[in-house]
């Protein structure tokens, strides 16, 4: 995949909508901005996104434990957690073309700009070489890579800056010091930047003089640190012990676009651990590890993923890194990592007045827990799959399919039983099969068009296996087994069936690798 590919995107988005995976929401009126629905095959993928994260936290981590917290929260929540001083983003508008823009999300565009230059070097430099190239030289001694590498660096530090200080009058500066132009319109003609806060506020109570402001979650979080007590007392929690949720979150997000990669009602998979204070930055590294091998297990390619340390650390944090993917468009957050310091139990701690303290039987004292997060987007890390998955192939014969590569585990749909011919009885053996896989895989029996029509349609929604039912079945209960990437058929009797599809097709396949 190269660097930035808005093709890919396209394919893909519209491959979604066309197969049943995503869908605008409420497309009949025209859609809303940023926001989605997942279709029949989407809600599949997604559900097994869902059990192979939370297996793979509260399933095998006997000091994991799940909870499933409300939306609403008591709006102190927020005051205490910063988001209602602290999660802005700064805004500017381009007069011209009336669009609006996140300035520090325009400088870093900018950059990645710079970076893919970078990359190109060296990419043109590998090929030119051959197997004497020498990566790290090359990075540290070609004019040309360093004079860039120096540019991200001063622009990344100035950014930084900027946000930490809250100075909106540097971040404007740079923008128009580095020559950023709107990317729809070319115009450069900026507004001032302002503070925007990204969280969605609604009114509790029916009469609107009685009602509270309160707000909808821009973060699963909070839920599980207001819940720390709860759980750890009613589980028996000992530190280290962690609190994982599966939610909706919600985001006034100023540009939302890219599909559903930036949407303003999302999803959100947390795991908030509680450790000892100071042993905080050991488990944060540990996590660190444990999460990229956890993506590293789907087979997205590893040199599809790379860690991303936080210029601009966020008002609780003492350190954090993303786990960036390589989209279609480039480079991007997947999920955050983040040690969170004693920040939220405290602050709850003082805006609830209530102790939010583990008593340490060993130390014979209480202390507020230090915690590290780990917070994965579900939207983006199904836009990976369906992006890394997307492929269209030339076959032999000169005729073209396109495949969804998704890994077997996490297909919608693990198996479809398709009769040769609709005739014969083909289609009531075939139906008798499918009798007996239903209650262990969500398949499907198509007995309408020509077989490779239907084969075809199977790899578009990432179907791994087509078993189909012939006339040799009648006599002697065999069926052959079409892989989809591969398309390599096997004959195989039905009694083996069950087997061979839980084998190949069941989500421990990927948990036991961890
Ligand atoms: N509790 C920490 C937290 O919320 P974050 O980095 O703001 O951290 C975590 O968000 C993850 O949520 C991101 O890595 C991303 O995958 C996902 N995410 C954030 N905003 C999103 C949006 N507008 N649309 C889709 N996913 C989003």
């Amino acid at each position: 995949m190269s660097q930035v590919d808005d093709n890919l995107l396209k394919k893909v988005i519209s491959h979604a909508k066309e197969y049943g995976f995503v869908f605008p929401s409420s497309e009949i009126y025209d859609g809303l901005s940023a926001t989605y629905d997942y279709g029949q095959y989407g809600v599949e993928l997604k559900n097994h996104l869902k059990a192979y994260w939370w297996e793979a936290m509260v399933k095998l981590n006997p000091n994991i434990v799940g909870i499933d917290t409300a939306i609403f929260m008591h709006p102190t929540t927020w005051k205490a957690s910063g988001h209602v001083d602290a999660f802005n983003d700064p805004l500017i508008d381009n007069k011209d073309s009336k669009k609006r823009y996140r300035a520090d999300v325009l400088i870093e565009d900018q950059v990645a700009k710079i970076e893919s230059k970078i990359e190109k070097e060296v990419a043109k430099a590998a090929k030119r070489f051959g197997d004497d190239f020498d990566e790290k030289q090359f990075r540290t001694t070609n004019p040309r890579v360093l004079q860039n590498q120096s540019k991200v660096e001063n622009i990344n530090q100035r950014l930084k800056e900027a946000i930490e200080s809250g100075n909106l009058g540097d971040l404007k500066l740079l923008i128009e010091e580095l020559g950023i132009a709107d990317p729809l319109s070319g115009s450069r003609n900026w507004t001032e930047v302002r503070q925007f806060n990204l969280m969605f506020s609604t009114e509790l109570g029916s009469l609107a003089e009685d009602s509270d402001l309160i707000y909808l979650r821009p973060e699963t979080a909070q839920g599980i640190f207001v819940n720390f007590l709860n759980v750890q007392k009613t589980g028996r929690m000992r530190i280290p012990f962690g609190i994982a949720q599966i939610g909706k979150a919600f985001r006034n997000e100023i540009i939302a676009r890219q599909f559903i990669f930036r949407m303003r009602e999302f999803e959100q998979m947390e795991m908030q651990f509680f450790v000892k204070p100071g042993e905080e930055l050991s488990w944060y590294e540990q996590w660190k590890e444990k999460r990229m091998k956890w993506h590293q297990i789907l087979g997205l390619g590893e040199n599809n993923y790379r860690f991303y340390d936080h210029l601009n650390l966020a008002h609780y944090a003492n350190a954090a890194c993303d786990i960036q993917f390589r989209f279609p468009m480039g480079f991007k957050e997947l999920e955050g990592i983040h040690s969170r310091t004693d920040f939220d139990l405290k602050a709850h701690e003082e805006y609830s007045g209530k102790k939010l303290q583990f008593f340490d039987p060993q130390e014979e004292k209480s202390y507020v827990p230090f915690v590290i997060e780990t917070s994965i987007g579900l939207d983006r890390l199904f836009l990976a799959l369906l992006s890394n998955g997307y492929t269209e192939e030339t076959l032999e014969d000169g005729s073209s399919r396109t495949v969804m590569k998704l890994p077997a585990p996490l297909a919608p749909i693990k198996a479809a039983i398709l009769p040769l011919v609709n005739k014969d009885g083909l289609t009531e053996k075939s139906q008798s099969i499918f009798d007996v896989l239903r209650f262990d895989f969500l398949c499907q029996l198509d007995v309408k068009d020509a077989i490779g029509r239907r084969y075809r349609r199977q790899d578009a929604i990432g179907t791994p296996y087509c078993i189909t039912v012939d006339h040799q079945t009648l006599e002697d209960e065999t069926v052959t087994l079409r892989e989809r990437d591969s398309m390599q058929q096997e004959r195989v009797s039905i009694d083996q069936l069950p087997q061979i599809l839980s084998e190949r097709c069941s989500l421990s396949r990927l948990l036991r690798q961890l």
